[in-house]
């Protein structure tokens, strides 16, 4: 995997988008923006394990409120590859609060709230390299 990370990227389609039903419209709009699936996997986080994830926000005064949604529902993983996967995947996310997300973004489209903001990318290959380790082994990336 080192060799490529220039190219893969990490994605959540949170548990708002899940349970909305809204799994399939947004892996279609991933694949439809040139992006490979390397690794996909629908799981149920543990608050330990939302907290160990974004434990970077952990000062944050929204971090409870972010943990306890991540781990309310069961949400997908992803690893993306594509060239620029970092950037690429951030635009076709759109801006964090999803009033201020450009059209044609997939949090414009999906996403309701600052907080249930539908999915989550990597902000750099290095935070991309971490997160992916942290839900995917080398033997589920394909
Ligand atoms: P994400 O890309 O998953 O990274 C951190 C998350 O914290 C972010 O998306 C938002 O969903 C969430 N977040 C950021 N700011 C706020 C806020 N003011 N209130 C609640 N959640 C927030």
């Amino acid at each position: 995997m080192s060799e490529q990370i220039g190219n893969l990227t990490f994605g959540i389609i949170k548990p708002d988008a899940v349970r909305a039903g809204k799994t399939g419209g947004v892996i279609k709009r991933i694949i439809e923006g040139g992006f490979k699936l390397r690794g996909m996997k629908l799981i149920h986080m543990t608050h330990e394990e939302a907290q160990g994830f974004y434990a970077v926000h952990k000062e944050r005064p929204f971090f409870g409120e972010l943990t306890q949604f991540m781990s309310s529902a069961p949400c997908v993983v992803l690893a993306l590859e594509k060239d620029g996967a970092v950037k690429a995947w951030r635009d076709l996310m759109g801006a964090t609060d999803p009033a201020k997300a450009d059209e044609g973004t997939i949090r414009k489209e999906f996403a309701t709230s600052i907080g249930e903001n539908a999915v989550h990318g990597s902000d750099s290959e290095e935070n991309a390299r971490i997160e992916i380790s942290y839900f995917f082994s080398q033997l589920e990336l394909v």
